[in-house]
C-alpha cells in the first residue's frame, strides 16, 4: 500500500521545505521536491505542515500512586496522545519497593499491550536498589528499556545520594540515560510541617512548601553526584529559573533538561483560588512565576533545554478532592498529552519565541535521539517509520474538557485558544487520525529502544 503526500511543508530539526513524501508499507520511501507515483493514493497536503510524529517522553498512565490510580490508562491516554499528534509516548514503568525490575516491566506490558493507540516504550523508575535490581539492568536493556528515572523526593520512590551515585555510575557504564526528579524531599517535609503548624492546609501552601530553591538545591546536588559518577543526566520537568541556572552552570559534564507546557504557560496564581479549583494544578514541582517562564523560554530559544514533554499524570476532581482538607493528600499531577503540540505551536512558534525547526527538535527529534529511537522515529526521511503529523496552521480551536479525549473532567488549559491544530496523523503509514477524528484504535506497538545518542 503506497500513499503520496503532495506539497506539504516538511519540517526537520534543521530546515523546512515544501516536499512530497512517499510512504510504502509503513515506511517512508522517498522525500523530494516532486514525486510521481501513479500507483499510490494521492493526498493533497498543500498549505499543511508535516512534522515527524511527536514523541512525549514523560507520561504516567495507569499508575498507582497516592492510594489511587491515574484517571488515564493506556487506552484513554494513548488515544488522546495520537489525536494531539503524538505517535509515541515513553511511559514510566515503575518499580514498587520489594519488586524486581523484571516484574515491574511485566506489569507495564500488561497495562499497555494491545490497548494502546500510539506506539510506546518504557523508562524504568527505580525505587529499590539492591543486588537483584543491579543484575536486572542488563535485562532492561535487552528488553528495549535504555533509560531510567530516579526520584529525590516522594517517600515511596525516593533514593538517597549514595544510591543516586551508584545507579548513575552503573547505568552510565551501560550507556543508559537517567532522568531525575529534582526536589529536596527533607526540606519539603520541613516546609510542609511549617505550613501545617501555621494552619495553612489549602493548595496555597503547595508552592510555598516546594519553592524554586528546593528544586535548585536538588539539581546542584544531582549534578555534583553525576560528575563524580561520570554520568550524563537528564533533569526532568524543569520548572524554575533557579533550577535552570544550576543546569547552565554545569561544566565538564553532560546535562540535558526537559520542561513541560504547564511550566511555560501557567503560573502559581492558580493556587490562590478556591480549594478544588486550585487542586487541579497541584503537581510537583509546582507551577512558578512569570520570571521563571521567561527564563525557560529563553533557554528553549538558546537550545539549552532539550525536550518538552508533558508529565501527563491525570486525576479526576473526585480523586483530587481527597485533599480538600489537607493539600498534601491531593494526588500530584495534571493531564497534557493531547495538547502539547498545538499549545507549543500557538504559544511557542506563532508568538515568535521558537522556530518551526526548534519545535520539531523539542517535540520529536531530540527525544528520539536521546531515548534511542532515531532515525527510526523523530524524522521524516527515507527508511524511517511513516509517523507523520499533518498539521493545519490555520485551524482555530479552544481547549475544553467538553471536547478533549482524556478520561478527565477538567482541562488545565480550559478556554485557551489554539491557532494551529493537528488534522491527520499517520502511525507507521496507517491513517489513525483523519480531520481530527480517530479512525483506528489499538494500533500502537511496543518499541524496543536502543541506547540513546547524545545531542
Ligand atoms: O506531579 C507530578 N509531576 N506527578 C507525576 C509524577 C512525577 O513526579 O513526575
Ligand atoms: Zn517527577
Ligand atoms: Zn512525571
Amino acid at each position: 500500500m503506497k500513499i503520496l503526500l503532495k506539497n506539504g511543508m516538511v519540517v526537520s530539526g534543521n530546515g523546512s521545505k515544501k516536499q512530497d513524501v512517499l510512504i510504502q508499507d509503513g515506511i517512508i520511501m522517498e522525500v523530494s521536491d516532486s514525486i510521481l507515483a501513479s500507483d499510490a493514493e494521492q493526498v493533497d497536503v498543500t498549505g499543511k505542515i508535516l512534522f515527524p510524529g511527536f514523541i512525549d517522553a514523560h507520561t504516567h498512565f495507569d499508575l498507582e500512586v497516592s492510594n489511587t490510580i491515574t484517571a488515564d490508562n493506556f487506552a484513554t491516554g494513548t488515544k488522546a496522545a495520537i489525536l494531539g499528534g503524538t505517535t509515541m509516548i515513553i511511559d514510566f514503568a515503575t518499580q514498587n519497593k520489594g519488586e524486581t525490575l523484571t516484574e515491574a516491566l511485566q506489569n507495564w506490558h500488561k497495562k499497555a499491550d494491545g490497548v494502546s493507540s500510539c506506539d510506546y516504550g518504557f523508562h524504568m523508575a527505580i525505587s529499590d536498589w539492591n543486588a537483584q535490581t543491579e543484575k536486572d539492568l542488563s535485562v532492561m536493556f535487552e528488553q528495549g528499556v535504555s533509560s531510567f528515572k530516579l526520584y529525590m523526593t516522594y517517600p515511596a520512590m525516593r533514593v538517597d545520594d549514595g544510591v543516586l551515585y551508584e545507579c548513575l555510575k552503573k547505568i552510565s557504564k551501560m550507556e543508559g540515560l537517567v532522568g531525575v526528579h529534582c526536589e529536596n524531599g527533607d526540606i519539603i517535609d520541613a516546609l510542609i510541617a511549617e505550613q501545617k503548624a501555621a494552619g495553612n492546609n489549602t493548595p496555597c501552601a503547595h508552592p510555598i512548601s516546594r519553592p524554586p530553591a528546593v528544586e535548585a538545591e536538588a539539581i546542584h546536588r544531582l549534578l555534583t553526584i553525576a560528575k563524580l559518577a561520570g554520568a550524563a543526566v537528564m533533569v526532568v520537568h524543569l520548572s524554575s529559573k533557579e533550577g535552570l541556572e544550576e543546569v547552565l552552570r554545569a561544566e565538564d559534564q553532560t546535562v540535558f533538561a526537559e520542561t513541560c507546557p504547564q511550566y511555560l504557560l501557567l503560573d502559581d496564581s492558580v493556587y490562590c483560588q478556591e480549594t478544588m479549583e486550585a487542586a487541579k494544578y497541584v503537581c510537583s514541582p509546582p507551577l512558578r512565576k512569570k520570571i521563571d517562564q521567561d527564563a525557560l523560554w529563553d533557554a528553549l530559544k538558546n537550545d539549552q533545554i532539550h525536550t518538552i514533554a508533558t508529565d501527563h499524570c491525570s486525576f479526576s476532581m473526585e480523586q483530587k478532592s481527597v485533599g480538600r482538607e489537607d493539600f498534601t493528600k491531593i494526588p500530584n499531577g495534571m493531564p497534557g498529552v493531547e495538547t502539547r503540540g498545538s499549545l507549543l505551536y500557538t504559544y511557542g512558534y506563532r508568538s515568535g519565541k521558537l522556530s518551526l525547526e526548534q519545535l520539531c527538535r523539542l517535540l520529536s527529534e531530540n527525544p528520539a535521539k536521546l531515548y534511542g529511537l532515531y532515525p527510526r522515529k523523530g524524522v521524516i526521511r527515507p527508511g524511517s517509520d511513516a509517523d507523520i503529523v499533518v498539521f493545519d496552521p490555520e485551524k482555530e480551536t479552544i481547549i475544553s474538557a467538553k471536547t478533549h479525549h482524556y478520561h478527565m473532567d477538567y482541562a488545565p488549559f480550559e478556554g485557551w485558544k489554539l491557532h494551529g491544530d493537528v488534522q491527520d496523523v499517520y502511525l507507521r503509514g496507517e491513517l489513525i487520525v483523519k480531520n481530527g477524528t480517530i479512525q483506528k484504535e489499538n494500533f500502537g506497538q511496543y518499541i524496543k529502544r536502543e541506547k540513546g545518542s547524545f545531542l
